[in-house]
């Protein structure tokens, strides 16, 4: 990754973790039928967006990658893409309901492919549970494309965001992926020890720093 790579400046402004900025469907490396099975169906996705498109499973099994790989296609087609971990997606809200920062749902709302990473990932707030109801009823309302990555097995998810959320879900999945291999993260140890990245992480203070002061 390149500190100079317009790409991966647009996708850290759209909230993609410092780790996760290199990656795309080049780098994701299926080990099993179920992974090769799993790429081709994301790229699908990837091409013209259409629905819910919802990975579920295992830690580390590649879910938010594929996620940034596919917000990285839309960047580079020219269209807007925006990810949100449950829990930041909160802390924004009361944020903006502190009126210290705008509010999450109007981009949640008009960005052309919206990513909620980790869902499920539950703080027990109870404007949580309202929160993400809302803004999968957007997407859905709007027919507008929505990522859904979980650790939850789909009946656990579906329990926890209630009837209705279930069934908007059901009417738009393009597909629903499930990923039971096992991590690969201990395989990028020595290059998420060895990456010096200072231009970017520069870059990551000052877009905190402008998103602070707004
Ligand atoms: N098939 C793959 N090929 C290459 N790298 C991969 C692959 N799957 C995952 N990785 C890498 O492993 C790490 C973990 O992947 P990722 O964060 O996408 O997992 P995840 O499924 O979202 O995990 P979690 O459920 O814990 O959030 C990342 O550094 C990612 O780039
Ligand atoms: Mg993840």
């Amino acid at each position: 990754m390149s500190p100079t790579d317009p790409i991966a400046m647009r996708l850290l402004g759209a909230n993609v973790p410092f780790s996760l900025l290199g990656a795309s469907f080049k780098n994701w490396m299926p080990r099993t039928d179920e992974e090769r099975a799993h790429l081709e169906t994301v790229q699908r996705f990837a091409k013209a967006p259409r629905g819910f498109l919802l990975m579920l499973g295992n830690v580390g099994t590649g879910k938010s990658h594929l996620a940034v790989a596919t917000m990285r296609q839309r960047i580079e087609a020219g269209r807007s893409a925006l990810l949100y971990r449950q829990p930041e997606l909160l802390k924004d809200l009361r944020k903006f309901y502190d009126a210290e920062g705008p509010d999450p749902r109007d981009g949640c709302a008009a960005v052309d492919l919206l990513v909620l990473d980790e869902t499920g990932l539950a703080s027990g707030g109870k404007d949580e549970l309202p929160l993400i109801t809302e803004v999968i009823e957007q997407r859905y309302s709007a027919r507008l494309p929505l990522v859904i990555t979980s650790n939850l097995r789909w009946e656990d998810l579906a329990a926890q965001l209630g009837d209705r959320i279930r069934d908007r879900i059901r009417g738009a999945t393009f597909a629903a992926l499930v990923f039971s291999g096992d991590s690969h993260r201990a395989c990028g140890r020595e290059q998420y020890l060895e990456s010096d990245d200072g231009a970017i992480r520069s870059a990551l203070r000052e877009i905190q720093t402008v998103n602070a002061s707004r």
